[in-house]
């Protein structure tokens, strides 16, 4: 190499090494809309970068599905053309099957139990997981609430009263697979279509937490809601690997501490709007009803035909065993 190349060379290794970081505004998809528990997530996660960047680095949410359905948002932070996604874990489940032990029904019985679960070993695992399987890495976790039955044709408390009626499902098994269990068919339908779909009545109801059926004023569109309560929604933030990869160690520090800050933040809004929201639901005209028998029939058809049928997509028996024992939980057996 002639000298005034090798100086080139050298002069250009000087700048790179030289050059701090450059400040990045994070991309953040996010699948509800204003007011919601994700977007309680994306704004915790925002100011805690800020801070702990010192102005650096920000993030902005696009809002409402903007960036496509939140199952194509795993796909194109995989590939490193989207930073960021806070979505609903079932829907990364279809990319990294281990993360469905928190969608099998009846499993997460409280808020404290989700917190414990996914601030441990066993959410440090399906971190792991998804990185391996999906390509994305969960910083933080959204938790919004038991998912809970909404429809537009009658009130539902038992099985009996759910046959005929028409449920969106996410594309998700193991809610698929839930629904049959109570004799139903269920539609899976992308939640970006899903108002939609309710509004012009392709599919009568759909589960998901008060919070969400808030945000997304489904009460525009439903009347009825049964307190099902099977699944305790969890809905992580997650940055691509190789977007993460690409950051300095400092950098990467940055995003795991403002993953917390915005874990925490998420926990908060639960515990201190929940209760307001679901009667703003009342106000806006849907009627609330519990389940018969304390929600027993729906339990026990649920975990025994549910269960069974994904002990190998989570990793074995001993997986959900784990998960039982960390929430104080008797194990099931073989
Ligand atoms: C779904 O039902 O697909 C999700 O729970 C929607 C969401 O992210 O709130």
């Amino acid at each position: 190499m002639k000298l005034f190349s090798k100086l080139a060379v050298a002069a250009f290794s000087a700048t790179l090494i030289a050059t701090p970081a450059a400040a990045k505004n994070f991309k953040v998809a996010v699948g509800d809309s204003g007011g919601s528990s994700q977007e309680a997530t994306g704004q915790g996660f925002v100011k805690a970068l800020e801070e702990l960047s010192d102005g650096k680095h920000t993030a902005t949410l696009f809002l409402n599905g903007q960036l496509g359905s939140e199952q194509d948002t795993v796909n194109e932070a995989a590939i490193g053309t989207l930073d960021m996604s806070i979505l609903a874990i079932n829907n990364i489940t279809p990319f990294s099957p281990s993360v469905g032990v928190f969608t099998l029904p009846y499993v997460i019985l409280s808020l404290e139990d989700a917190e414990k679960l996914t601030q441990g070993p066993i959410g440090a695992e399906l971190t792991e997981n998804t990185i391996e399987d999906a390509g994305v890495r969960i910083v933080a976790w959204t938790y919004t609430g038991f998912r809970v039955l909404t429809n537009s044709k009658k009130p539902v408390k038992s099985v009996a009263d759910l046959q005929g009626l028409v449920i969106r499902v996410p594309k998700n098994e193991i809610m698929i697979e839930t629904y049959k269990s109570w004799g139903i068919s269920p539609t899976p339908m992308a939640w970006s279509e899903t108002f939609a779909g309710l509004q012009t009545k392709v599919v009568d109801g759909q589960d998901n937490p008060y919070t969400t059926i808030n945000a997304m004023k489904f009460y525009e569109v439903q009347k009825y809601v049964t307190n099902l309560r099977y699944i305790f929604s969890i809905e992580p933030l997650i940055i691509s690997e190789q977007v993460f990869q690409e950051l300095s160690a400092e950098d990467q520090d940055i995003i795991l501490k403002a993953g917390e800050a915005a874990t925490e933040a998420s926990a908060t809004f639960l515990r201190e709007k929940e209760a307001e929201i679901k009667n703003i639901l009342i106000e806006e005209g849907m009627e609330i009803s519990d389940p018969e028998n304390d929600e027993a029939e729906f339990i026990e058809l649920a975990t025994k035909a549910v269960w069974p049928n994904f002990y190998e997509s989570i990793g074995g028996i001993e997986k959900l065993n784990a998960v039982l024992a960390e929430i104080g939980r008797d194990p099931v057996a073989e």
